[in-house]
């Protein structure tokens, strides 16, 4: 890892947790800091025009970084802001449940239980995982089972890497879903940059990331990705022009957010790149004295 990247961390503080919020490499800091120049120089053109050019060139950089069709992805502040269009443009019938389980994210969990308690009648179903996890196919079976016990369950939240540490099957789980005919929504935040991604070949219906950790963006950088059969129904949970209009164009003008987390993403999957991608990385994380504990330790210092 180029280290000299990172050389403005104070002197008495050694970053171990890069899991909760990452760090940004300085190239994509600087690159952050020309694009807020460019934006002052001429606020009207940039927030009008120059934008939207930028952004289409950083979507098509991370569609093909992530397998993904262009029209399927779009950028997002953050995993939060990507469940909450999702879980706002599905709906839960009265007897439906939503699935989470021991291992959702908290953020996530309020999420869910956000959409039950507007869903008169729904129910939010919580599936025992137990920990250590033995193998893989223990966790297949037990969505398995539990999907097959509990027919009324609608849409299921996976993770693909959970806290602490734990690395889904999450092709397996996609798969099983599937076969009961229920939704899936991924939360796939410690994905891009730590596994390879395809996300058309994944082939679940939802699945959002961030690219704020192992992909080395900056804070507000995070995707959704919606297959393209659910495009008609989704709607940005925060209303704003394009209301209305088909995916993705609704969510073309979110009033006047910040564009330049996503603008720089380019520059920072160069960065990935340059110093020999996730191969290399994880190398690193498993060769290194911190090896197994980086991931593991992710909530450790944000407590
Ligand atoms: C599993 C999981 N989901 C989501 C997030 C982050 O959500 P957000 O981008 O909304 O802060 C984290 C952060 O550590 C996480 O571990």
């Amino acid at each position: 890892m180029k280290l000299a990247e990172f050389n403005r961390f104070d002197s008495n503080y050694t970053f171990l947790n890069h899991g909760s919020f990452g760090a940004i490499p300085n190239q994509v800091k600087e690159k952050q800091l020309e694009m807020m120049e460019l934006r002052e120089k001429n606020p009207n053109k940039f927030i009008q025009i120059t934008q939207y050019e930028l952004i289409e060139e950083a979507r098509r950089a991370l569609a093909t970084f992530l397998g993904s069709d262009y029209e399927d992805i779009i950028f997002v502040e953050n995993v939060s802001k990507g469940f909450s269009n999702i879980l706002r443009s599905l709906t839960l019938a009265p007897g439906e449940a939503l699935l989470i389980y021991t291992h959702t994210y908290g953020a996530m969990k309020d999420s869910a239980q956000a959409m039950v308690d507007r869903s008169n009648g729904s129910e939010l179903l919580n599936l025992d995982l137990p920990f250590p996890i033995e193998s893989p196919d223990d966790v297949i079976s037990l969505f398995d089972e539990m999907l097959t016990n509990h027919t009324n369950i609608k849409i299921a939240i996976l993770d693909h890497i959970a806290q602490p540490g734990i690395l889904f099957p999450i092709q397996e789980l996609v798969d099983v879903c599937k076969s009961h005919g229920v939704l899936t929504v991924v939360d796939g935040a410690h994905a891009p940059g730590h596994v390879d991604l395809d996300l058309e070949e994944l082939g679940a219906d939802f699945y959002i990331g961030t690219l704020y950790k192992w992909l080395f963006g900056p804070h507000g950088s995070s995707f959704q990705w919606v297959a393209e059969r659910y495009h008609s129904i989704v709607q940005p949970a925060v209303t704003s022009f394009g209301y209305g209009s088909p995916y993705p164009e609704n969510f073309r003008q979110q009033g006047t957010r910040d564009p330049i987390p996503f603008i720089v993403m380019p520059t920072a999957i160069d960065f990935f790149e340059s110093f020999g991608g996730r191969v290399r990385a994880v190398s690193w994380l498993t060769s290194s004295p911190f090896s197994g504990c980086v991931l593991a330790c992710s909530e450790c210092v944000s407590g």
